[in-house]
């Protein structure tokens, strides 16, 4: 059976329920499967419910759910890690960022799963492999990375350590899919990931610019928030520089690959976008959009920031 079908049937476990853990139980009940919670923490287990009812009731208000009362039923919270994970098809491990009390957890795991069970942690950097290895689970365990709050921000990165079976992230990729998140595949362990190593490269920025003084930390924020980031909210980088040059990203780079290049050797990271490296990204844009399609999706591109500008307009006039 799929490990979406085994969650379909028996439920998913989430343990640690904290910020996170809770914002998963909401992905996974909204999608009709039962989800049972453990957190170590009985005070924390105790304020669960008014937290789940206050997530859902917003999301009902700004009719992104329907039925909220069905969804909470669905969350059950359990006494210990056991009653939590029995008979269960997935976990998504979401417990402290520190290394030792991951591995304990992963430890008390490998005694507590069934055969087939998949765990995908919740790890904001740290691989898989400095808490899994040796474990009789830990070819069935893997980084499955949110962003918070993971239901109204779908992407979860998916890293395998380098022994994780190819079929468990194929499963994991297939559950994330269908519970309504964009699962990314990263093809191997790296620290941060992609998507802290593409945040830690603004923000390594964001703060030298601040201490050389060249702005204040509003402006640096809103060059983001006024600028790079409305596209951003619907295409990357890659796509958003495919379209700002009559001939695609291959045309951006030839005009503006210098300019990037000086400002990295002014850091001390001089790395030239080879032409074999804008080759590799080139047919890869040309093949989810060829040459011809360009000023068709710089069209759509703008009447996304138009509805974007009306959305945040009537959400200022509201404020
Ligand atoms: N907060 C974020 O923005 C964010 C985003 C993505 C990923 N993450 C990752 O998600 C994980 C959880 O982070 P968080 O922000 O929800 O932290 P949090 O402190 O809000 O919650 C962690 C919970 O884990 C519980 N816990 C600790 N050990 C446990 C154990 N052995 N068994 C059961 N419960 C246990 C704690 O009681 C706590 O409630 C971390 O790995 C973190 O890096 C966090």
């Amino acid at each position: 059976m799929s490990t979406t079908d085994h969650a379909a049937s028996s439920g998913v476990a989430i343990v640690g329920a904290g910020l996170v853990g809770l914002g998963w139980a909401i992905v996974f009940a909204r999608a009709g499967i039962e989800v049972r919670v453990f957190d170590r923490s009985k005070d924390l287990v105790a304020s669960l419910p008014a937290k789940l009812e206050q997530s859902l009731s917003d999301l009902e208000s700004f009719g992104l759910i329907e039925r909220p009362q069905e969804i909470a039923a669905r969350v059950s919270c359990c006494e210990t890690l056991a009653e939590a994970v029995r008979g269960i098809g997935y976990v998504q491990e979401s417990v402290l960022e520190r290394v030792d009390v991951k591995r304990a957890l992963y430890e008390e795991l490998d005694g507590l799963l069934d055969e087939n069970t998949i765990v995908g942690s919740s790890s904001s950097g740290i691989p898989s492999s400095d808490f899994t290895e040796g474990l009789s689970i830990a070819p069935r365990c893997l980084v499955a990375h949110p962003v918070n709050p993971p239901y109204l921000v779908p992407v979860v990165e998916l890293v395998p350590a380098s022994w994780t079976l190819p079929e468990a992230v194929d499963q994991v990729h297939d559950l994330m899919h269908a519970v309504g998140q964009h699962p990314v595949r990263v093809a191997r362990e790296l620290r941060g990931f992609v998507l802290n190593r593409l945040q830690g490269v603004l923000l390594r920025e964001a703060w030298a610019l601040f201490e050389e003084g060249y702005c204040s930390a509003a402006d640096i924020d809103a060059t983001i928030s006024k600028g790079l980031g409305l596209r951003w909210a619907f295409m990357g980088p890659f796509e958003t520089i495919d379209l700002n040059a009559p001939g695609g990203v291959r045309d951006y780079a030839n005009r503006l690959g210098g300019l990037y290049l000086d400002i990295a050797s002014e850091r001390g990271e001089p790395q030239p976008w080879s032409d074999e490296l804008i080759g590799r990204v080139e047919a890869e844009r040309r093949d989810a959009l060829p040459l011809d399609g360009l000023q068709d999706r710089t069209e759509w591109r703008d009447r996304r920031l138009m509805a974007l500008a009306a959305h945040m307009r009537s959400m200022e006039a509201a404020e």
